[in-house]
């Protein structure tokens, strides 16, 4: 999709279609009152007669309009003037770009940025415009030997208004900041969808040789098991012993920023299909268990994003891939494993990985003398116990950091929520025969997972964010989401300016 930011009266508009917005209780949009205005009192009267309620996500469509210009007038219920926030903006543009997709039109000039929003300008609400439209029309057809178009002319391009040419500039970034963070939302829920048996840690690794193929400045190293022994990655290599996919420590290195400063460092869980290993999951909706390296997913988002707007920072995407299959070499229950930083872990439940993968990770990754390091994984089920499908979990040693993620949560409209890390947890990772077990119990699980990790990650500011509520939806709607690219993006900018 093209977007251009454009300053203008909505009935001089020679285009093939113009969205205006409408409130309940017949009141008008300011764009909605110049077209009704040109055409004597169309949309006015279309309010009195009831056939426009303004009721939020209404749409109707007015063809040859008196006095406009284009081709088509889209009219959009923007619900209660006084209630229009970020969520409101976020349905209307998304009821509106899928009746425009599928009217015929194939470009139209959108004045819903127009609207007032509390607490938000301009270059805000084009950003979210643009990451909203595209989220709308986003669809993984892939696989499917018939490719069947939503629409027979789809959309191809939305011109978005600003009340004064002064925006223009501003919304110019807005619309290109927006149209990379939906590029790292779709490539984040691309490589998520892909199943198990095409996503593999190895289809990881040659995804990130073709993103250095697309960003020259991107420096991609891979390590494989051999280098990983070397290392002494025992936790990580635990993981993929039972598979016969090779498990792949995946390196993106982009330095857009100072010389000296030190990088942003993200960790990315990349379990690409979890079976539990021995401690083997139940049957029901195991598929859902491909979207294991969401985590890694969201890595590549991010990457791909900080890429196309060169963004002047220095950044680190690292991806811990593996597979996690029960088999006569996997690990058992009991097993005791010696980790990169020297410390035992026993593993009492193979299926609690993600943090084996990780914690490796997060010990290779102090070689970069990071500012923050921050980890990105669906690493436990009693994640979604705790905050369901609406927020993700953030947990860390650094709370100015934590509070900046939260922020970032706020601003995206990704919503983030902190979980206590305290000591008073640590002792649930007692062992008998290890340094720690791998497993704390049933008891606040996601926070004992972040214990875990804790230990690995001393030497840094780090944060640690669980995302297996947020990462996919299930049921009808079963897919990735491409969270949390929107947060981790909004940090990442408010950093480089
Ligand atoms: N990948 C799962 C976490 C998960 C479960 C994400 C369901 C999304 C939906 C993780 O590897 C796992 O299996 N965690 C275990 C940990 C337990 C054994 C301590 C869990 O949550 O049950
Ligand atoms: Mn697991
Ligand atoms: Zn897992």
């Amino acid at each position: 999709m093209e977007f251009a930011i454009k300053s203008g009266t909505p009935e001089k508009q020679r285009s093939a279609c113009v969205i205006v917005g409408v409130f309940q209780s017949k009141r008008l949009s300011t764009a909605a009152k110049a077209i009704d205005q040109a055409s004597e009192g169309m949309i006015g009267a279309l309010m009195r007669r009831g056939d426009l309620t303004g009721d939020l996500g209404q749409t109707l469509w007015l063809y040859n309009l008196p006095n406009t210009l284009c081709d088509r007038v889209l009219v959009v219920g923007c619900g209660r003037e006084r209630e229009f926030d970020e969520k409101a903006l976020q349905k209307a543009t998304v009821a509106a770009v899928r009746a425009v997709n599928a009217s015929g039109a194939t470009e139209a000039v959108s004045y819903l940025t127009e609207l007032a929003v509390k607490g938000a300008d301009s270059a805000w609400k084009i950003r979210q415009t643009v990451i909203h439209t595209e989220d709308a029309l986003y669809r993984f057809d892939q696989l499917k030997s018939e490719k069947k178009p939503e629409a027979k002319r789809p959309l191809k391009k939305i011109v978005l208004n600003v009340p004064t040419r002064r925006e223009l500039m501003k919304g110019e970034q807005a619309a290109r900041e927006g149209m990379a963070i939906a590029a790292g939302m779709k490539r984040a829920k691309d490589l998520a969808n892909l199943p198990g048996n095409i996503c593999t840690p190895t289809y990881l690794a040659e995804e990130a040789q073709r993103l250095k193929k697309t960003f020259r400045k991107l420096k991609v190293e891979v390590l494989e098991e051999t280098d990983m022994e070397k290392l002494g990655m025992g936790a990580l290599l635990s993981v993929s012993k039972g598979s016969e996919q090779p498990a792949k420590l995946i390196t993106m290195d982009y330095r857009g920023g100072d010389k000296n400063a030190r990088p942003v460092v993200l960790v990315g869980k990349g379990i690409t299909f979890d079976t539990g290993g021995i401690s083997i999951k139940p049957g029901a909706a195991m598929d859902e268990m491909k979207f294991d390296m969401g985590g890694a997913a969201s890595v590549f988002g991010v990457i791909t994003a900080v890429c196309e707007l060169q963004l002047p920072i220095n950044i680190v995407g690292v991806v811990a891939a593996a597979e996690n299959m029960p088999d006569g070499r996997a690990s058992k229950p009991g097993d005791i494993v010696t980790t990169m930083s020297g410390q035992t872990v026993e593993i009492l439940n193979t299926d609690a990985e993600g943090r084996l993968v990780l914690c490796d990770a997060l010990t290779s990754v102090e070689k970069y003398h990071p500012a923050a390091v921050v980890d990105i994984a669906t690493l436990t089920g009693a994640c979604i116990i705790a905050l369901g499908h609406v927020a993700s979990a953030v947990l860390g040693n650094h709370s100015p950091l934590v509070n900046d993620l939260l922020t970032a949560g706020k601003d995206a409209v990704d919503p983030a929520w902190e979980l206590p890390l305290w000591d008073d947890y640590q002792e649930q990772l007692d062992s008998n025969f290890a340094d720690m077990a791998n497993i704390g119990g049933r008891p606040a699980g996601s926070i004992t997972a972040a214990c875990f990790l804790s230990r690995f990650a001393k030497k840094y500011h780090w944060a640690h964010m669980d995302i297996a509520g947020t990462a996919w939806k299930s049921g009808k709607d079963k897919g990735a989401t491409g969270r949390p690219v929107p947060l981790l993006m909004s940090w990442l900018l408010k950093r480089a300016h």
